[in-house]
């Protein structure tokens, strides 16, 4: 058997290859075949597909190719070190991993083989997401903290999720802090406009993004914990329930001036559940107005509290950071190695 994570990555040897087409397609991805013992038995990607379109191939066996390269599962750093040397040699994108049984373990990426050149190389997707935790991560440390928490509020399909955990296990294998990923959503779209006057309530319109297929979301993640229900109420037993550790990032992706409220309410509570820094990342900042939306509660927050500032509190400003003064460790000397340039949507953060 296989990791619920990886079905997507995975195909029958006797689905169509219509089927197949399709999985590859919207995954973006080639596809381990196994065979009806569930074992390892090839791949195929667009090469093999495309054998269908003159061929008379209408099951995957018959264009699977047996002869692909894989790695079979040792120790992490051995994976990664057979990983890399397949990749310098040939122009793939992903490599299966198998254990000697055959059995399917992972499938592994260029992005995963080459994490630190292609962050550093600012190529990866998301790169604000890569940034804020990095950032945190080199915090952490040197702060003393051995781990702390990243949460995405607004998961929506979950891309978002799905890849601030996988930048947080590569971070974490990197720079050695531990890392736990938290996304909260309530699975049914944006909730219902509380004052119209503080929303963009005709792009953000109630429903928007009822786009969540809740087993499906929860079987991609690998480690990552998916809260389901209305933010503010999740957030009020978040820290009884999930005993997080200390919060270091939050990617706040909800749209709405309600929601965001919510959030910067929760960060009212004790300081020793945050870092004393906190790299915040607000996705829908708008640079027309800061009257309404995230940007309004931003703006009324930093207004509400004297010892807790997000900033810098213009609009061109996606990532802020969440600064709490009065936290043990807040003067403690640290020094980032990271300079914020690379975020698809923000300038530079001071
Ligand atoms: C823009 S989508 C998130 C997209 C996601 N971050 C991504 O990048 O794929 C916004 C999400 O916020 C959720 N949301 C907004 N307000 C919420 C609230 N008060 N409680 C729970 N979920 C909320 C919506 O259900 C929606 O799924």
């Amino acid at each position: 058997m296989f990791r619920a994570y990886l079905e997507d990555f995975i195909i029958d040897e006797n689905e169509t290859v219509y089927k197949a087409a399709w999985q590859a397609q919207r995954n973006r991805t080639n596809l381990i075949v196994i065979d009806q013992n569930k074992k390892f038995k090839g791949i195929i990607g667009t090469k093999e597909i495309q054998k269908s379109y003159w061929g008379e191939y209408k099951i995957v066996k018959d264009i699977c190719n047996e002869n692909c390269v894989h790695i079979i599962a040792g120790t992490e750093d051995e994976i990664y070190a057979a990983a890399r040397n397949i990749f310098a040699e040939k122009s793939i994108r992903f490599i299966p991993v198998i254990d000697g049984e055959k059995n399917v373990m992972d499938m592994f990426s260029r992005e995963r083989a080459f994490f630190m050149q292609e962050f550093q190389s600012r190529r990866l997707s998301r790169m604000h997401y890569a940034e804020c935790i990095y950032k945190m991560a080199e915090e952490a440390k040197q702060l003393g903290i051995s781990r702390f928490s990243v949460i995405e509020f607004g998961v929506a399909s979950g891309n978002g999720l799905i890849t601030a955990e996988f930048y947080a296990k590569e971070i974490s294998r990197l720079l050695n802090v531990e890392i736990e990923v938290y996304g909260f959503d309530n699975a049914s779209g944006l909730p219902n406009i509380e004052d119209y006057r503080k929303e963009a309530g005709w792009i953000w319109f109630e429903g928007l993004f009822n786009v969540m297929d809740v087993e499906k979301t929860k079987k991609r993640l690998r480690f990552a914990k998916l809260i389901l229900g209305d933010i503010d109420q999740s957030l009020k037993t978040f820290i009884q329930d999930y005993h997080p550790a200390p919060i270091g990032v939050m990617f706040v992706d909800v749209d709405r001036y309600a929601s965001t409220c919510s959030i910067l309410h929760f960060l009212e509570q004790n300081d020793k559940y945050f870092m004393p820094r906190i790299q915040m990342y607000f996705d829908d900042i708008v640079d027309w107005t800061d009257s309404i939306g995230e940007h309004l509660a931003v703006k009324e927050f930093n207004l509400k509290h004297e010892n807790m500032k997000i900033l810098p509190e213009d609009s061109h400003t996606h990532i802020k950071i969440c600064s709490r003064y009065l936290h043990s460790l807040y003067n403690k000397p640290f020094r980032s190695s990271w300079e914020f340039t690379g975020c698809n949507y923000s300038s530079y953060i001071l």
